[in-house]
C-alpha cells in the first residue's frame, strides 16, 4: 500500500499549522495513520540546517546556499519521514515543501525555475505531492500576524515586495497545474477556512482508497 502526500504551502501567517492540526484530528478519527511534518526540517538533522536558513545574520546568504540548504534538508526529511511514512501507507501532511522552494527562491530570491527543477529531480525522483492546498492571503494581512507572533526569522524580514513575488508565484503554480492544487482562501475566519477543508475530505478519503 502506498500512502498519500499532501503539502501545505502559502505565506506566513495564513494559518497552515492551525489547519494541518484540524485535517489531522478528522483523519484520525476515521483510523488513518496521519504524519505530521514540516519543511525545512521534520528530523533532527533537517532541523539544524532550518535554523541555518531562518536565523538572522550580518552575513548575507548567497540564494545558491540558500537553495542548496533547503535541499539539502529535503533530502534528508525524505529518506528519514516522507518515504517510510507513505511505503508503510500513511497520509503525511507535511506544512511546505518544494512549492515553497519555487514561491520563495524562485519568485522571492529570482532564482530560475529550471535551477530549481533539477535539484528537485536529484532529490526527489519522481516523488510529488499528490495533492497541495495553498492558503492564499493578502501579503499586508500575512505580515502582520506574523510581526504580531514576535521576533520575525531571516524571512520575514523581507519586504512587501518579495511576498507579493511569493504569492504570484504560488497562484501561478496552482493555476498551471489544477489537478493537484486546491486554493483556501485563507482571509476568512477560522471557521469559514475549515468549512471548506471539510468539504475537501472526502476528496482526500478517495484519493487515499485509490
Ligand atoms: P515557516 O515554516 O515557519 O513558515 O518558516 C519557514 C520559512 O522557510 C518560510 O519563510 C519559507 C521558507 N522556505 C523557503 O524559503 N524555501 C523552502 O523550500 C521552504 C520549505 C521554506
Amino acid at each position: 500500500m502506498t500512502g498519500l502526500f499532501i503539502t501545505l504551502e502559502g505565506p506566513e501567517g495564513a494559518g497552515k499549522s492551525t489547519n494541518r492540526e484540524y485535517l489531522a484530528g478528522h483523519l484520525r478519527a476515521v483510523g488513518i495513520d496521519v504524519v505530521l511534518t514540516r519543511e525545512p526540517g521534520g528530523t533532527p538533522l533537517a532541523e539544524r540546517i532550518r535554523e541555518l536558513l531562518l536565523a538572522p545574520s550580518d552575513e548575507r546568504m548567497n540564494a545558491d546556499t540558500e537553495l542548496l540548504l533547503v535541499f539539502a534538508a529535503r533530502a534528508q526529511h525524505l529518506a528519514e519521514v516522507i518515504r517510510p511514512a507513505l511505503a508503510r501507507g500513511a497520509i503525511v501532511l507535511c506544512d511546505r515543501f518544494t512549492d515553497a522552494t519555487y514561491a520563495y527562491q524562485g519568485g522571492g530570491r529570482g532564482l530560475s525555475q529550471e535551477r530549481i527543477a533539477t535539484l528537485e529531480a536529484f532529490v526527489q525522483g519522481q516523488l510529488r505531492p499528490d495533492l497541495t492546498l495553498v492558503f492564499d492571503l493578502p501579503v499586508e494581512v500575512g505580515l502582520a500576524r506574523a510581526s504580531a507572533r514576535g521576533r520575525l526569522d531571516r524571512f520575514e524580514q523581507e519586504g512587501r515586495a518579495f511576498f507579493e513575488a511569493v504569492r504570484t508565484a504560488y497562484l501561478k503554480r496552482a493555476e498551471a497545474h489544477p489537478a493537484r492544487y486546491r486554493l483556501v482562501d485563507a482571509a476568512l475566519p477560522l471557521a469559514e477556512v475549515q468549512r471548506s477543508l471539510d468539504a475537501l475530505l472526502p476528496e482526500i478519503q478517495g484519493l487515499y482508497r485509490g
